[in-house]
């Protein structure tokens, strides 16, 4: 008993001290979790957005979904908002809600961003002498249904058209607003990337690869131009209750648009990669934790699933 003691004696102090290191790192990782849920999720940062960063907002995709929801909750914030999609009809009748509701100036433009020759010199004009303070380049196309790359119906378009919308969009409306935005050493740009650009989504094989575009485009020009007032932020959603989803019920995973964004605009200044959305920031964390086979795993099938459905749906109208 005594010779069993006295062998063991220096290793229980050893053990005690890996035990309150462990406790220690855990107590510590816990706190630093928890400060960022209150930090990002409960407090946010409501005063980064408003009419300080410059007078006029613009949107891209602003007369539905996310982006009209953006649209909204930035008019609510006193910013007069320039309006851009391609329906005339839909744009004027958005504007015209938004002036009924938050008395805020509009101004709409139309364009179809497929088109990647015309539309810049028009949007051009169209922004021509308004300071803007902040940009959403929310506009995006996704497939009508998860399919394999060769399977895709009219494949050349989708191609082209993608990266026009998705990807062209973003660098060529960056590069039409932010000479303005550096004049005045401030100003906000948000890019709706998806949850797709942060793991690689089969079936969607080239909205997730012009996603991951958007991302790492927003992570670069946000290193270098935060040092000189400027905030680029880029948005990695997962489903949100909107057209291109074709979702059409709420739940705690996926939100209505305008509850989404009032998360999303809240963290704005405080994370330049954000879910936007609490639960959504979950299921990054999950992606981030398991085994990349689980997760492709899971893609596969789910794009089955709602590849059948979808087809089913198209089929039944
Ligand atoms: N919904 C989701 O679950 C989800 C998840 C992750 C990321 N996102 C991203 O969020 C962004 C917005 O998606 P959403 O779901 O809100 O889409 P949505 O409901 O389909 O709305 C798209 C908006 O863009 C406009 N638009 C579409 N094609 C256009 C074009 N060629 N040129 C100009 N405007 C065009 C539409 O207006 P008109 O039809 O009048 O032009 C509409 O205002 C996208 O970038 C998408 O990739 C969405």
């Amino acid at each position: 008993m005594e010779a069993s003691e006295s062998f063991l004696a220096p290793w229980t102090g050893f053990f005690y001290w890996v035990g309150v290191a462990g406790v220690a790192y855990w107590t510590v990782l816990l706190l630093r979790y928890l400060r960022y849920i209150v930090r990002v999720w409960v407090t946010g940062n409501p005063g980064a957005v408003g009419p300080h960063l410059g007078a006029w907002a613009v949107v891209t995709g602003a007369t539905d979904g996310i982006g009209k929801a953006y649209t909204e909750e930035l008019a609510k914030r006193g910013l007069k908002v320039v309006l851009i999609s391609r329906s005339q009809e839909k744009l004027d009748q958005v504007a015209s809600d938004i002036r009924e509701k938050f008395k805020v100036e509009t101004k709409t433009i139309v364009a179809d961003f497929q088109d990647r020759e015309t539309i810049y010199s028009k949007i051009k004009a169209g922004l021509e002498g308004l300071e803007i303070g902040i940009l959403v380049n929310n506009v995006g196309v996704s497939y009508s249904y998860p399919e394999n790359f060769l399977d895709v119906p009219e494949l050349d378009k989708l191609i082209d058209n993608m990266i026009n919308i998705n990807c062209i969009s973003v660098c060529k409306m960056t590069q039409l607003v932010l000479p303005g935005m550096l004049k005045r050493s401030k100003g906000v740009i948000v890019n709706v990337s998806s949850i797709a650009a942060v793991s690689p989504t089969p079936f969607l094989a080239v909205y997730s690869a012009t996603k991951a575009f958007v991302n790492y485009f927003s992570h670069c020009l946000n290193v270098e131009y935060k040092r000189k007032g400027i905030i680029v932020q880029s948005l990695v959603p997962h489903l949100v209750v909107t057209n291109m989803s074709k979702l059409r019920k709420a739940s705690r995973f996926r939100p209505m648009p305008g509850w989404f964004v009032k998360y999303a605009i809240n963290t704005v200044g405080l994370e330049s990669e954000t879910a936007g959305y609490p639960y959504h920031e979950l299921w990054v964390w999950l992606i981030h934790m398991l085994p990349r086979w689980v997760v492709d795993e899971s893609a596969t099938r789910l794009a089955v699933k709602s590849k059948y459905n979808l087809l089913k749906k198209q089929k039944a109208n």
